[in-house]
Formats: C-alpha cells, sequence, structure tokens
C-alpha cells in the first residue's frame, strides 16, 4: 500500500511523522490527549502548584461549564467541496496570524516550570503561533520579546491602582514590541478560590511571578529598598498596587491616550457591556470567564459568546477563551463567531511537563487537530465557519 504524502498540510505532515515512527516501535514520549497531560504534569509539579493551575473558583462549577458547553454543539460536516489545501490564518488588528489561536496570558509560570514564560516564547516563535504576555510573569516583559523575537506578541495588562505604572508598564509594552494591549477587566481582585485557601498558597507572596513590577522605574522609585535587599517590603507593595476595583468605563480613555496600540477588553460576558466596549473605542473584546477562576456561578464563556457577537455586530473582532482543549473546540468558538481564540490550561500542562519542548507539542499538535477537522467540516479555510454549520443540542449525551 502506497505511503500517504503528506501535502502542504500540518494536520497529515504531523500525523504521518507519528504513524512512522510507530513502524519501528516509537511512541510519542509526550500525552497526545489533553486529560492524559494533565495527569503526566501533575506528577512533575507540587501539589499546590498543581492545584492553583487547575483549580477554579468556588465549587468549580463554571470551570466544568465550560466544559459542558462545548459538548453541546455539534458540527455538520459537509463534503465534495475540494479540502486539499486548508488555510488556517485568520486577519486580526492589521496583523495576519498564521493560525486561529494565541497563547493566553497566565500568571506565574515559574510555579511551573523553571523556563517559564522564556519557554513559551521560544516556543511560539518556532511554532510560529501568537502569544499574550501576562502583567505577573516569572521574567520582565522585555527579556520575553527578547526571546520571542519577531514572533506576534500581546501584552496583557492588570491595571495597578497607580496610573504612572500603568502608563509606564504600557509603554514598555510598546517599546518591547508588543502589537496589542489585553487589558483583563474580571481579575481586580482574586475570587474565593477553594484549592488555594487550603493550600494556604499565592506564589505572589514569595516575591514569584512581580518581575514586571520589580524592573519598573516607576514601581522602584515607590521602594524604599531594591526588592533584592527588601523583598517583603516590595511584596507589600505590590500588594498594595495589584488591583484597581474602581476602575470605571471613562478610565479607558487613559489608556486611549497612553498608547497607539489596539486595546482588546478581557473578560467580557454582558452584551451590555459588549456594546459598551464599542462606544468606548477600544478595539475588540475577549469573551471569557477566566477559566473559571473567577466568579463562580458565571455563564459558560461558550453560551456568552454568540450573545456578544450579536452585540457587536461585526463593528470589532471578538475573540474567544475558557474552554479550548482540541480542535473541534476552536471550530465550534469560530462558527459561533469568534475571531481566533486563546488557549490557556493545556499549553501550561505542556510546559510543566517538558518546557519549551512540552509547549511547542501541544502547539503542533492543535495545529494539525484544527488543520485536520477543518478539512473533515468541508471547509478550505477557517474563514469559512459559520453558525450554520452548528447545531446545539439540549444536553451532553
Ligand atoms: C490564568 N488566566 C489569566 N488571565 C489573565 O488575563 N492574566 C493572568 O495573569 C492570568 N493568569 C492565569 C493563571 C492560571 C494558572 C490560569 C489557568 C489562567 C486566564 C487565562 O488567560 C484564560 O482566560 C483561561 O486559562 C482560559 O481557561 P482554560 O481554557 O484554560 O480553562
Ligand atoms: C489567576 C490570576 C493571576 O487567574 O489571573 O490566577
Amino acid at each position: 500500500m502506497p505511503v500517504p504524502t503528506p501535502d502542504a498540510s500540518p494536520g497529515l505532515a504531523r500525523q504521518l511523522a507519528i504513524y512512522e515512527k510507530g513502524v519501528v516501535g516509537t511512541k510519542p514520549k509526550q500525552p497526545i490527549a489533553i486529560e492524559q497531560l494533565e495527569a503526566a504534569a501533575k506528577k512533575e509539579l507540587s501539589a499546590e502548584a498543581y492545584d492553583y493551575l487547575v483549580g477554579g473558583a468556588g465549587a468549580e462549577d463554571t470551570m466544568r461549564a465550560n466544559l459542558a458547553a462545548f459538548r453541546r454543539w455539534r458540527l455538520v460536516p459537509r463534503f465534495l467541496r475540494n479540502v486539499a489545501r486548508r488555510d488556517l490564518s485568520v486577519e486580526l488588528l492589521g496583523q495576519r496570524l498564521r493560525y486561529p489561536f494565541l497563547l493566553a496570558p497566565v500568571g506565574v509560570l515559574s510555579i511551573l516550570h523553571k523556563k517559564a514564560e522564556l519557554a513559551v516564547a521560544l516556543a511560539a516563535k518556532e511554532t510560529g503561533v501568537g502569544m499574550v504576555l501576562n502583567t505577573l510573569s516569572s521574567y520582565s516583559m522585555e527579556e520575553v520579546a527578547k526571546e520571542n523575537g519577531d514572533g506576534p506578541r500581546w501584552f496583557q495588562l492588570y491595571w495597578p491602582r497607580n496610573n504612572d505604572l500603568a502608563a509606564s508598564f504600557v509603554g514598555r509594552a510598546e517599546q518591547a514590541g508588543f502589537s496589542a494591549l489585553v487589558v483583563t477587566l474580571d481579575t481586580f481582585f482574586l475570587a474565593w478560590r477553594e484549592r488555594d485557601l487550603q493550600n494556604a498558597y499565592l506564589p505572589f507572596l514569595t516575591g514569584k511571578g512581580l518581575e514586571n513590577y520589580f524592573t519598573d522605574p516607576v514601581f522602584r522609585a515607590l521602594l524604599p529598598a531594591p526588592p533584592k535587599l527588601d523583598l517583603p517590603g516590595a511584596v507589600r507593595l505590590w500588594g498594595s498596587l495589584y488591583s484597581n476595583p474602581s476602575l470605571t468605563w471613562s478610565d479607558l480613555a487613559f489608556l486611549r491616550q497612553h498608547t497607539r496600540l489596539p486595546i482588546l477588553l478581557k473578560g467580557i460576558l454582558d452584551p451590555g457591556d459588549a456594546k459598551k466596549a464599542v462606544d468606548h473605542g477600544v478595539n475588540g473584546v475577549i469573551v471569557s470567564n477566566h477559566g473559571g477562576r473567577q466568579l463562580d456561578g458565571a455563564i459558560a464563556a461558550l453560551d456568552a459568546l454568540p450573545r456578544v457577537v450579536d452585540a457587536i455586530a461585526g463593528k470589532m473582532p471578538v475573540l474567544f477563551d475558557s474552554g479550548i482543549r482540541r480542535g473541534a473546540d476552536v471550530l465550534k468558538a469560530v462558527a459561533l463567531g469568534a475571531r481566533c481564540v486563546l488557549l490557556g490550561r493545556p499549553y501550561c500542562f505542556g510546559l510543566a511537563y517538558n518546557g519549551e519542548e512540552g509547549v511547542a507539542n501541544v502547539v503542533n499538535n492543535l495545529i494539525a487537530d484544527i488543520d485536520l477537522s477543518l478539512g473533515l467540516m468541508g471547509c478550505a479555510s477557517i474563514t469559512e465557519l459559520d453558525r450554520g454549520q452548528l447545531v446545539e443540542i439540549p444536553a451532553a449525551h
């Protein structure tokens, strides 16, 4: 039987590479299934770090709902449509992304792997996927940018209680080649997280994940002694500045004045808020409930997506995260109106399991899965997907 040759398809090429190794008895070391990868990652982590990564708020009801919502939507494939080549790229804020997903901002990655965000930045560059660096990173944004080279990267801002510091973060990000700003709205304080409370575990309190603050001139000017000499003092200052629950819509004008970068609001779930985002001149929204880590009992992100998409009515791109695990999930979110999605916990499992290589494997597997699934749907381009190719069923079976 002739061996199939992969065309320009990343999916067939990756499949073939894996199956060919099987001929000589080699199986992939890194688990392919995300659930098994999570189990393998768990073995590499402290119990506290594992709980921090996989846990959610309260009863973790919203976290479960995020995954369950995907099971309610089913894809309807069509045939005889020449899908020999598939285009996975999307246009977004004047950029072309090769793949319809970015790596989501995830804080304090040094609890998962010592190379933390540097490993993610390298893996992103190598695989060609975009990354969103979070404010709470374990290496400074300049160090991460250097590692990421010319890869597409955005910066996620936790808006501090001090506007000079906010402006400083934004200016540094712009300077370091981050090409968009993601303002996370849903985490002006941390939710009641039962696992972390039981473990009495908050990594920031030992100075982890605070490198952007510790390297910032505005932050340092507020300290009597540098963080190296007085870590508890630096952590205390961070604690007093980290979050700003008093922000209102009108504050967005401040950011607009301080950056030329496109601004996206992350955490939008309500159609009314989506309309306000349009009215306040931002450039996009990300439908997300922070992976069920903030308001427990909140609507599943996928259930919020079509309502937000309808409210935005094509005036700006809508992105999505919270529950993306596989190619089919990406297709479903895009069919419901997301321009692209953000991948969260799955790449962190790869990082914990095997650093940069672990992340790259997760990314390349997802690209392959998206590519094959898109073809099997009967689409030559990810942009062809729409709601007509989905049906909603009442409950998961
Ligand atoms: C996050 N997320 C997050 N978001 C953000 O804007 N800034 C941040 O610093 C963090 N930190 C963070 C830490 C950890 C351990 C997790 C798991 C998540 C939320 C993240 O960007 C994304 O919204 C969720 O990960 C999506 O949910 P799933 O798909 O990972 O379940
Ligand atoms: C979290 C914060 C850091 O979800 O965003 O843990």
